[in-house]
């Protein structure tokens, strides 16, 4: 049974997924590249963990002891001592790449390597390694501690050995697996993202204001937020990760990504994480 895991990148995903491993009893580290961007996971984690308590979700107990079982990582060797990395880095097929082949040199024989990507080929990530048939898809959906959803991605070559475990694991932290075989975006950013992909390109034609078109898709679809402001959540390029890879994956013009979602993400206008996006954001809130 999977007790022990490393969660590399520690960002809005990253830190999501090591506070729902920490909070379910298992031993886990945190690794970012970047010592800052490992700081601010650490420290949301810690402030999530103490608001949900103050909230009345869990006890100041149970805060200490999933605070006890987080490891800050500096570097990759910890991965020496895991039942599973799970990486949620940058939605980069080159920097994910890397990173699975040096994990993959790192880890103990029987350590399975999952990602958490949202639309790249698990096969072909899982072929870059020596192992692909302990190499799996775990999508897990934005805000981790949140959502209940993972998308279980299955690569050609994904033992059943494999998948049974991440399933288990999946079910253990309180989350409902949906299985899916590899395919451009799965199944949730393939029906999601040419959504979000259309309704910037209504916005770029100047059809509605951000507003109206995030109200319509509240107000007369009943989704909990409209795509705009989805799309800053989620962040601007990753959205335009995903599109690439389903115009590349498909070859269908359909999934071309907009023009504004391109110049957007060329000028820093990343979303909610860097304050600016369709909407102006200040400590993480809207600005009206
Ligand atoms: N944002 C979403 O809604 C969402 C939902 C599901 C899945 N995902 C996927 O999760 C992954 C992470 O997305 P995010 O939104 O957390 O991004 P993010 O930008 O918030 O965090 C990415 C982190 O990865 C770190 N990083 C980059 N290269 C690294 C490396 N080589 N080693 C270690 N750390 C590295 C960065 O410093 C950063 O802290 C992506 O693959 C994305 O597609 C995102």
């Amino acid at each position: 049974m999977i007790q022990t895991v490393l969660v590399v990148g520690a960002g809005q995903m990253g830190s999501g997924i090591a506070q729902v491993m920490v909070q379910a009893g298992l031993d886990t580290y945190l690794h970012d590249v970047s010592a800052a961007g490992l700081e601010v996971g650490r420290a949301r984690i810690a402030d999530l963990l103490r608001k949900g308590s103050e909230r009345g979700k869990w006890t100041a107990e149970a805060v200490n002891a999933a605070l006890a079982r987080l490891h800050i990582a500096h570097d990759l060797e910890a991965a020496k001592h895991v039942d599973l990395v799970i990486e949620a880095v940058i939605e980069d097929a080159a920097v994910k790449t890397a990173l699975l082949v040096r994990l993959d040199t790192l880890c103990k024989e029987t350590a399975i390597l999952a990602s958490n990507t949202s639309s790249l080929p698990i096969t072909t990530l899982a072929a870059a390694t020596g192992r692909p048939p302990q190499v799996i898809g775990m999508h897990f959906m934005n805000p981790v501690p949140v959502m209940a959803l993972v998308e279980l991605i299955r690569g050609l070559q994904t033992s059943d050995v494999t998948y049974q475990a991440i399933y288990d694991l999946t079910v253990r932290i309180g989350k409902t697996p949906v299985t899916v075989q590899d395919a451009p975006g799965f199944i949730a950013n393939r029906i999601l993202m040419p959504m979000i992909n259309e309704a910037i390109c209504a916005f770029q034609e100047g059809i509605a204001t951000a507003t109206d078109i995030d109200t319509v898709m509240k107000l007369g679809m009943r989704h909990p937020m409209g795509p705009l402001e989805l799309a800053d959540f989620i962040g601007l390029d990753t959205c335009l990760a995903i599109m690439n890879v389903l115009h590349d994956g498909f070859g269908d013009p359909k999934y071309r990504p907009a023009l504004k979602l391109k110049q957007m993400v060329s000028a820093g206008m990343l979303g909610r994480k860097v304050n600016q996006g369709f909407y102006s954001y200040r400590e993480g809130q809207r600005v009206p």
